[in-house]
């Protein structure tokens, strides 16, 4: 088993990555100052396939467990699933010091850390990721929340867990989409941070398409170790953390255009990392043969690079505008200079933008 800290002071805390640990999970909560009531927080789906190992291991141990089966689906990501979390907890008089657990993807997780930010004033809750972009990104760095009917992710809270337990065989039973839409975050932390990560992604590929667990493990170590830093360094993302937003001004812009139905959000990042990739090379920063590097190991994970040719692109710009991103105005974008560095770069003349959609666009020639 790995072990990574997310350094934040007195609230720091230890990813754990490993094989087959699920199980181990009860053990060693005994440590840490928690009563000995629980409640788990998942789906149905999930809880199907991994709740009772979570919760054996967890009884085993001497705690109380109870069970918040939330209905599955980013739809329920609201406050009313928040709702439901509070009157299970305050029925079963969950207290100050008891615990809530995450067991799912990156929508259980994100409810979850917001309920326990806000239950009694804040409770203490761990993270249990099951799909790979929850075990690379959404689990760790304390961002928690749920969407409200006028935006996604509006209404939330920073809260820390206490840890996160990452069982990499978890990874065996999630639908083959979702994994490759995690590859995207992953080849995001390449781009933004690492450059031998990236090589190691480029020469690693069949292997981790295959699952081979010991570069499962490495690439989930690799990627939480980088988010560990930046979260690390601006928790609040006052300047730094920023830079995880790569390829997100762009793909939050085709999710909301597609109404969050043609694209996973790891599918969108990847075509908003193409399209970004393009700008930065026509502000004369990347250049044209690394951008064609990182679209042909985004394809070469099946991920999609092009922005379809039916979304009309004056409303993707519109959008973006909209988007939180754009201060005042004027477009912000994380641009890489070359594969394991990017800047944050505000300013950039609309036009430059209009281009590089326009020639991110399926069926356009010219590609960088
Ligand atoms: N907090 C953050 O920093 C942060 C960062 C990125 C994304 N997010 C949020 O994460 C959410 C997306 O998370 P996601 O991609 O994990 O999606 P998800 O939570 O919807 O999970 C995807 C699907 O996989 C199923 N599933 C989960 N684990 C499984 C397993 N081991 N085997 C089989 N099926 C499994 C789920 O039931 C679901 O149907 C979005 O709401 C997004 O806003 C948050
Ligand atoms: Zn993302």
């Amino acid at each position: 088993m790995d072990k990574i800290r997310v350094e934040l002071g007195e609230r720091s805390y230890p990813i754990a990555i490993g094989s087959c640990i699920l199980r181990d999970i009860g053990k060693n909560l005994e440590r840490f100052d928690f009563s000995n009531k629980v409640a788990v927080v998942s789906n149905p789906t999930v809880f199907n396939l991994y709740g009772n190992t979570l919760i054996t291991s967890l009884t085993d141990s001497g705690f109380e467990t109870m069970e918040i089966i939330l209905p599955e689906g980013e739809e329920f990501k609201n406050l009313s699933s928040i709702e439901r979390i509070y009157e299970h907890l305050l029925k079963a008089r969950l207290d100050r010091k008891s615990v809530l657990i995450a067991l799912g993807g990156g929508v259980i997780g994100d409810i979850t850390g917001f309920a326990a930010a806000t239950y009694m004033r804040g409770i203490d809750f761990i993270q249990v990721p099951t799909t790979l972009l929850a075990q690379v990104d959404s689990s760790v760095g304390g961002k928690t929340g749920v969407n409200h009917p006028l935006g996604k992710n509006m209404i939330g809270a920073f809260w820390q867990p206490r840890l996160v337990w990452i069982d990499i065989n978890t990874l065996h039973t999630l639908s083959r989409r979702d994994f490759l839409a995690g590859i995207a975050e992953i080849i995001k932390y390449g781009i933004i941070w690492d450059e031998d990560f990236f090589d190691f992604l480029e020469r690693r590929r069949e292997s981790i398409l295959s699952l081979n667990p010991d570069d499962l493990a490495n690439i989930i170590r690799r990627s939480c170790e980088i988010k560990a830093d930046v979260v690390s360094r601006d928790e609040r993302e006052g300047g730094l953390r920023a830079i995880l937003n790569f390829g997100h001004t762009i793909g939050h812009a085709i999710e909301t255009a597609t109404a969050y139905t043609a694209f996973l959000h790891g599918e969108a990042i990847a075509i908003g990392m193409q399209a970004e990739a393009i700008l930065a090379n026509a502000l004369g920063l990347i250049s044209s043969k690394e951008v064609a590097r990182i679209r042909h190991l985004l394809r070469t994970y099946g991920l999609p690079t092009e922005i379809p040719s039916e979304i009309d692109t004056a409303r993707l710009f519109e959008v973006m505008k909209l988007d939180k991103k754009a201060v005042s105005g004027s477009l912000k974008f994380i641009l890489p200079e070359h594969i394991g560095k990017v800047r944050i770069q505000g300013d950039i003349p609309e036009g430059m933008v209009r281009n590089a959609v326009r020639t991110a666009v399926s069926g356009s020639t010219d590609k960088s």
